[in-house]
């Protein structure tokens, strides 16, 4: 994980942008007020369930809909639109291609119909690890060889600001490390990557700063260590479980977890929890802090909803 890079210059800047699906009695909010920087040099994580508002959001960054309110703001606003989306390379719904022809003539194909007729097509499908495969029939390609192969595209135009959405979709895991890789060199040669996942195992690793994004709403957003330091979390064993909940909840928040509880509590809270615990009879096998992990903390966060 790098640090992030506060001074690298913004390539992406969104203000309190939303967006509201159809109108009347039938209009439903899919995002509002999400606000946030991207940079260059930076792998951005975009993270919410199914539904959160992730793919509607990146629409609107492509200017594929338009934002019900807020600003979508590429490259400090240098240059019109269009011209600024030149400069962005982009992987939706796994990437279309046509399935009767290989991957080499699929990139060949859209490398002409963009006006990209010099794009280093062998060198990107090495860098997707499809080389070996490039004179096969897309028909014939896996999910994962798909997703690489939409990620090559999204290559093509050689882009300041790389978008992709949910890149992990249908890849195994040695497919998500091969895809965690590619994303970590693109940000390494100074490209901003914004990229989205409803499982956050798939990018916590890659990714500089993240945000949540919950029922169209971002929860948090920051560096991923900074994230982490904010969840205190102390686990507790303890019999019989019932009782111990119940003491508690009066204090901190509580839950269930694994078997245990989780308590929302600083490690300092320890002994008043062990205090309160003894004096109500019941037994303290063990407690201990949690390891702070920014999927917990998105759990809670989605809890409420179908991840
Ligand atoms: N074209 C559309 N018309 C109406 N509602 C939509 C449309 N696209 C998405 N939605 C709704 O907007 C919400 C956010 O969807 P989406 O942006 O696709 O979420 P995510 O990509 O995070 O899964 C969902 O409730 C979804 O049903
Ligand atoms: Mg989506």
């Amino acid at each position: 994980m790098q640090t992030s890079r506060t001074s690298a210059p913004p390539v992406l800047e969104l203000s309190e942008l939303g967006k509201t699906y159809g109108r009347g009695d039938k209009a439903r909010e899919a995002v509002r007020d999400v606000s946030l920087v991207v940079r260059a040099g930076e792998v951005y994580g975009f993270l919410g369930p199914n539904g959160a508002g992730k793919s509607t959001t990146i629409r609107m960054i492509l200017g594929l809909i338009r934002p019900t309110h807020g600003q979508v703001s590429l490259f400090e606003g240098q240059g019109d639109g269009r011209r600024a989306l030149q400069r962005v390379g982009s992987l939706i719904d796994g990437g279309a291609f046509y399935p009767f022809l290989t991957g080499r003539e699929n990139l060949k194909t859209l490398a002409l119909t963009r006006g990209l007729a010099s794009a280093p097509i062998e060198d990107l499908l090495d860098r997707v690890e499809l080389g070996g495969d490039a004179d096969r029939k897309v028909k014939a390609y896996s999910l994962g060889m798909r997703q690489r192969l939409g990620v090559a595209a999204a290559l093509l135009n050689d882009p300041d600001l790389v978008i992709l959405d949910e890149p992990a979709n249908g890849l195994d895991a040695a497919g998500i490390q091969d895809m965690r890789r590619l994303v970590r060199a693109l940000a390494d040669e100074g490209k901003a990557v914004f990229l989205s996942s409803h499982l956050l195992h798939e990018v916590q690793q890659v990714c500089d700063r993240v945000a949540i994004i919950h029922k169209g709403r971002l929860m948090q957003e920051g560096a991923v260590a900074e994230i982490l330091r904010g969840e205190q979390i102390l686990r507790l064993d303890a019999y019989p479980q019932a009782v111990a909940h119940q003491v508690l909840q009066a204090t901190w928040p509580v839950r269930p977890d694994g078997g245990e509880l989780a308590v929302s509590a600083a490690p300092g809270d320890a002994p008043a929890i062990v205090r309160r615990l003894v004096q109500a009879n019941v037994d303290v096998l063990r407690i201990t802090p949690q390891e702070a992990n920014l999927e917990a903390i998105f759990l809670e966060m989605t809890r409420d909803s179908d991840v």
